[in-house]
């Protein structure tokens, strides 16, 4: 039997699972309202919350669990990437966990634990698991990739993005419209009642398998400010169908670079991965392309696309298998390559 605790602190969720032999026992959340009043959130002020947050995370986890701590057999954290500050107190907890239980410390990287939140039991109808090697696009706040998963460690960056990430892309463009942070799931919630043809959006011409989101946020701040000038009350009265032509666009970006992955690499094993693939309309589409094309694809629990440390637990699982341990002496990385 093998107990993993997993801890996650890289943005401003402060979380803690225990996933025991694979299967997840606990996946404890504290969300940080506190960056809600700043339109985005306060590195300073996160790492101050996480060290608030994390002891009573890991005690609801290990009860919720239904064990005793000194049964865990290693201790998983996120190194990187993401903000240094809040990073230091995962990983400064991980390692005093470590050292005073003498268990193994297992590091994580936090893009490969999203990825591998598809190994989490039981997230499929038919309880199938993504084949090696399969294509996953990763979309989250500060990220948006296509990787190439070889195995549960080997994984290759075919395109990623030049500027803002997808993430990035809903948060700005809810900050536009003055929605508060983070936007991506208001603009998700609003769409729904909109009309996604409403109103047309630049799709970049990006050669190859890389992304870019910053001239789409320009092309929506200009046409926002110039609708305004016109009629004070344009983003009012036309809220839903501003979003759902934003949200339409980001999706066909994300869905043709996809397209094009999975075509030059013959897969057909699809999966997303990420806070933006909690997204309905994401998901709708690439269930939609996945019929056309004959892929089959995975798209996460909603529980399990934003940040949570179920993730790195079962990640920390795998690792734990192949005695993947390291020392007191590591520290975290805000930027951390595969
Ligand atoms: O993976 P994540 O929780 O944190 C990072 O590692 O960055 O992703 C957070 C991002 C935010 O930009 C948030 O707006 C976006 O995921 N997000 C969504 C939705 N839910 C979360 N974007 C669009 N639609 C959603 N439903
Ligand atoms: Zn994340």
């Amino acid at each position: 039997m093998a107990i993993i605790l997993g801890i996650e602190s890289s943005c401003d969720e402060t979380s803690a699972s225990v996933c025991i032999d694979g299967v997840i026992a606990s996946n404890i959340i504290a969300n940080q309202t506190i960056h809600h009043q700043y339109g985005g959130v306060v590195p300073e002020l996160a790492s101050r919350v996480h060290q608030q947050n994390i002891i009573p995370a890991v005690h609801q986890a290990i009860v919720e669990a239904k064990i005793n701590k000194n049964q865990i057999d290693a201790v998983a954290f996120t190194r990187g990437p993401g903000l240094l500050g809040s990073l230091l107190v995962g990983t400064s907890f991980a390692k005093a966990f470590a050292l005073a239980n003498e268990i193994p410390l297992v590091e994580i990287n936090h893009m490969q634990a999203h990825i591998l939140a598809h190994f989490i039991p039981n997230q499929m109808e038919d309880k199938k698991l993504p084949q090696f090697p399969f294509i996953c696009l990763t979309v989250s706040g500060g990220h948006t990739q296509i990787v190439l998963v070889k195995d549960y460690f080997e994984m290759e960056i075919l395109g990623e993005t030049t500027d803002d990430a997808a993430g990035e892309a809903f948060d700005k463009t809810a900050k536009i419209l003055e929605l508060p942070y983070p936007g991506g799931p208001l603009i998700d919630q609003y769409a729904k009642t909109g009309n996604p043809h409403a109103y047309q959006f630049p799709e970049p011409q990006i050669p190859g398998l890389n992304f870019s989101f910053s001239g789409l946020k320009t092309s929506i701040l200009y046409f926002i400010r110039d609708n305004v000038k016109q009629n004070p009350n344009f983003v009012q009265e036309n809220l839903a169908d501003i979003c759902a032509s934003v949200q339409y666009r980001i999706v066909s970006i994300l869905l043709n670079k996809l397209k094009k992955a999975a075509q030059e690499q013959q897969i057909k094993d699809i999966a997303i991965a990420g806070g933006v693939s909690a997204n309905s309309g994401l998901r709708t589409a690439l269930t939609g392309l996945a019929q056309q094309k004959g892929w089959n694809v995975f798209i996460p629990k909603f529980e399990y696309c934003t940040d949570n440390a179920a993730m790195i637990a079962i990640a920390g699982y795998y690792k734990f298998l192949k005695k993947d341990f390291v020392g007191q002496e590591i520290a975290p990385l805000a930027r951390m390559p595969f």
